[in-house]
């Protein structure tokens, strides 16, 4: 089964064809970055916008360079949510336009779930059972995941996600949007010590996740520094190091209590090399294995949406065409194949 895969849900157009005998035989991928980098921010109403513009050529596109034609289509995945309301219809309303004019079954998949298998698009894919740790812009969750659909969150951010964290302390470090890889490139010129950032909700149990308090720690650190280079290098640094071992802290936590011993970690954050690295070297100390997709299907991108969408295509599922696009969407509410 080919299966053509939308994403629209924030600030990338992707669009890619998997096939469940061969893999993934083309995706494209197309970042409105610098469309908004101007505002410091994704502008909603520009996003939509834009993704009128791309959907369609990247579309003929991915086809072209898959050697295909619609004919050869045997199924539309596209992102039905969460995400910005606006960005999701465009992506939703061409999906079940093509799946209408072609005559094939159209699939609506979570765009957390997509991140969360976005690990099985690489030859060495997870098994299940394992702990997922997905960082994105917009969530930051530990999700406990006996199966495709079979999900139990574990604990999630009470304010912002660790992405945005990211995005936030760069702005004040006086870095570009999206701040996140910048913050991380600035970092690679920092020195550890300096400063000695909390690791916060550490000191108590559970698995929720608490970033806000860190942006405001950087927020004070930077306006009481001299604001020279190496000094913002350093507090990048200490930052990052604060948000990755905060981070491990919890999923260590979370594989003892759930008795697990694989660890997927997904979404843009994943992409972090100090965050891949730091979890490397803990998987061999601690005995557990740790998976996460390759550095382009961490962030946004059509390919995870076409994989999970033709997972739950070939199981038989379908969106009706008259179905909403769901800027919320709980991801324990999705069902099991
Ligand atoms: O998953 P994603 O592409 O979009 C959402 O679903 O939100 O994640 C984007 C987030 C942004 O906050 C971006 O700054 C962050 O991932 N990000 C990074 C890195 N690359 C992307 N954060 C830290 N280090 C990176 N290398
Ligand atoms: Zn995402």
């Amino acid at each position: 089964m080919k299966v053509l895969g939308i994403e629209t849900s924030c600030d990338e157009t992707g669009i890619a064809i998997y096939d469940s005998e061969q893999g993934l035989l083309a995706h494209e991928l197309y970042s409105q970055v610098k469309l908004h980098a101007d505002y410091g921010g994704v502008v909603p109403e520009l996003a939509s916008r834009d993704h009128v513009r791309k959907i369609i050529p990247l579309v003929q596109r991915t086809l072209a360079s898959a050697s295909l034609s619609k004919d050869d289509i045997d199924g539309i995945a596209y992102t039905r949510g969460p995400g910005l309301i606006g960005a999701l219809l465009v992506g939703s309303s061409m999906a079940r336009a093509l799946a209408y004019a072609w005559q094939v079954p159209s699939i609506g998949v979570h765009h957390m779930e997509g991140h969360l298998l976005a690990p099985m698009l690489d030859d060495n894919a997870p098994e299940f059972p394992f702990v997922a740790l997905l960082v994105s812009g917009g969530h930051s969750m530990m999700v406990d995941v006996r199966g495709i659909g079979q999900y139990t969150v574990l604990g999630e951010s009470v304010d912002d996600a660790a992405g945005e964290a990211f995005d936030k302390t760069a702005k004040l470090l006086g870095l570009d949007y999206p701040g996140g890889p910048l913050l991380a490139k600035l970092a690679q010129q920092g020195e550890s010590g300096h400063y000695q950032f909390p690791r916060p909700m550490t000191d108590r149990p559970g698995l929720d996740f608490s970033f806000s308090g860190l942006k405001t720690f950087a927020a004070n650190t930077i306006r009481s520094s001299d604001g020279e280079l190496q000094t913002r290098a350093n507090i990048a640094k200490a930052f990052e190091e604060a948000v990755v071992d905060t981070l491990l802290i919890k999923c260590k936590r979370a594989l003892k209590q759930t008795g697990l011993k694989r660890l997927v970690m997904a979404g843009g954050v994943a992409a972090n090399q100090h965050l891949r690295a730091s979890f490397e070297q803990a998987s061999k100390h601690s005995g557990f294995e740790v998976y996460y997709p390759s550095f382009e299907y961490c962030t946004d991108n059509g390919a995870m949406i076409a994989y999970a969408g033709c997972q739950r295509l070939n199981a038989g599922e379908t969106t009706a065409l008259d179905e909403k696009a769901m800027p919320r969407w709980p991801l324990e509410s999705l069902s099991a194949i």
